[in-house]
């Protein structure tokens, strides 16, 4: 054989090895449980890729983390296809996890499985635009390394467990458009790390917003479309760094006229609640880019400057007696 035969047979051979290779990587526990969830679904065509004589590493609405982690499943993404059925059980054994996203199917009910606390790595669970029922879980409290919670858009009932305050990583909590009940627990007015932010919007929530609340420096909240009732006002502060604050369309009353918003406030809606007082001059600090205070109880002068005036007058109307620019000019 010659130089260049040699060389040829070799690289060729590489090649056979390494195609063969990156066709294995798949671990094989995951892939029986791959196929076991297949099936607990009744075999949708969404998953048609899913066939066990290939590399599960190449199937479709996964993803296999890298020789660090010997190519273990690491993302398992179902979203918007014809999928009917619950959250298998089966997905707690895909060991590995670290995003789990079962989004935009709308047959998709039952329950969050339990089994899903054994995902110790678990950093992102997306469960949304489904049709789940039952509770918000409290074990979610077990999964240590969970950053993001999204569970909007389903039918959840019942309270919003006390016991996610107590996850050290949690960047984000999206729990909005259920049929949540109960009051926004106490705990959420201190949590172990970085304050999350919370949306909690559209559900049935009652009561006070606990004055806890107001220790922290929150970079978005959206409690809009509640039951929310009194005082509000410690949420904000001169101190903080928020700049995002949607609390519309609850039943909160608090005077407004001593709240010092922080000077990082980009959006404010607080319309269709029973607030009182007057707006401060203060507010005309803030970089607003949104603001609503209609369908409110307000009275005086639209303090002039700042961004308040860039609003139209449906910002302000339905108030007891604001006045000034954009409305009609005080008396
Ligand atoms: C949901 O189920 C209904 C009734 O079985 C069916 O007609 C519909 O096509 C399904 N939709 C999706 C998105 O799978
Ligand atoms: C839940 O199911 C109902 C029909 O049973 C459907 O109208 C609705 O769109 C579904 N919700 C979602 C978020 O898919
Ligand atoms: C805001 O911070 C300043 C300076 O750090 C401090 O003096 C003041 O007491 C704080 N105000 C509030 C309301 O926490
Ligand atoms: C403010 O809220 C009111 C009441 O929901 C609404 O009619 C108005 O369009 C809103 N303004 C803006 C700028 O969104």
């Amino acid at each position: 054989m010659d130089k260049t035969t040699t060389l040829l047979l070799f690289f060729s051979m590489f090649t056979f090895l390494t195609t063969s290779f990156s066709k294995n990587l798949c671990n094989q526990d995951d892939k029986t449980t791959l196929l076991k969830i297949k099936k607990a679904l009744n075999n949708p065509y969404h998953l048609a890729s899913w066939d066990p004589q290939t590399d599960c590493c190449s199937w479709y609405c996964l993803e296999c983390g890298d020789a660090t982690v010997n190519h273990r499943v690491t993302a398992l993404t179902i979203f918007s296809g014809q999928i009917s059925g619950q959250i298998p059980p089966e997905v707690g054994d895909l060991s590995y996890l670290q995003t789990l996203v079962f989004r935009k199917l709308t047959n998709l009910t039952g329950q969050i499985p339990r089994t899903i606390t054994k995902l110790k790595y678990l950093r992102s669970l997306r469960l949304s635009w489904t049709n789940l029922t039952g509770p918000v879980p409290g074990f979610l409290s077990e999964l240590k390394n969970l950053q993001f919670i999204d569970l909007s858009f389903n039918d959840l009932s019942g309270s919003v467990p006390s016991s996610l305050s107590l996850l050290p990583n949690l960047l984000s909590l999206d729990l909005s458009r259920n049929k949540l009940t109960g009051s926004i627990p106490e705990s959420f007015g201190s949590f172990p790390a970085k304050v999350p932010d919370l949306y909690l919007s559209h559900n049935q929530l009652s009561g006070y917003i606990p004055k806890t609340l107001g220790n922290l420096d929150f970079n978005r909240i959206d409690f809009s479309r509640n039951k929310l009732g009194g005082d509000a006002s410690m949420l904000f502060g001169a101190n903080k760094t928020t700049w995002y604050i949607d609390l519309s369309r609850n039943m909160l009353q608090f005077d407004l006229s001593r709240v010092v918003i922080p000077k990082t406030l980009g959006i404010l809606d607080l319309n269709h609640n029973g607030i009182t007082g007057n707006i401060p001059v203060q507010w005309t600090e803030a970089p607003l880019q949104f603001f609503n205070v209609s369908y409110n109880r307000l009275c005086g002068h639209i303090p002039t400057g700042g961004t308040l005036q860039e609003f139209d007058s449906y910002s302000y109307f339905h108030n007891k007696c604001l006045c000034g620019a954009p409305l009609d000019s005080c008396k």
